[in-house]
């Protein structure tokens, strides 16, 4: 599992392996907008202010991924301990 912290509130929720960081912060009542939840059509796309993310999508060029600084929370995770989300 894997921290996101939630920037504007400092809000910190747990992502457990077998949930998305989607799923997870819904059950904390934040609400990402999610479409394809595949990784393909970029509606959940978030910003991230810290951390390093674990991209799992198909919708990010490769440069876009390596830049880190945007995810897709419906698929993708982390590889640090926390990721600070631009929300
Ligand atoms: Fe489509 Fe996340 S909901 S990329």
């Amino acid at each position: 599992s894997f921290t996101v912290r939630i920037a504007s509130s400092g809000q910190s929720v747990t992502v457990a392996k077998d949930q998305s960081v989607v799923q997870a912060l819904l059950a904390h009542g934040i609400e990402i907008m999610t479409s394809c939840e595949q990784g393909v059509c970029g509606t959940c796309v978030t910003r991230v202010l810290e951390g390093e993310c674990e991209h799992r999508d198909l919708y990010f060029t490769d440069a876009e991924k390596a830049a880190n600084d945007q995810f897709t929370p419906c698929c993708s995770r982390a590889k640090s301990a926390v990721l600070v989300l631009d929300l």
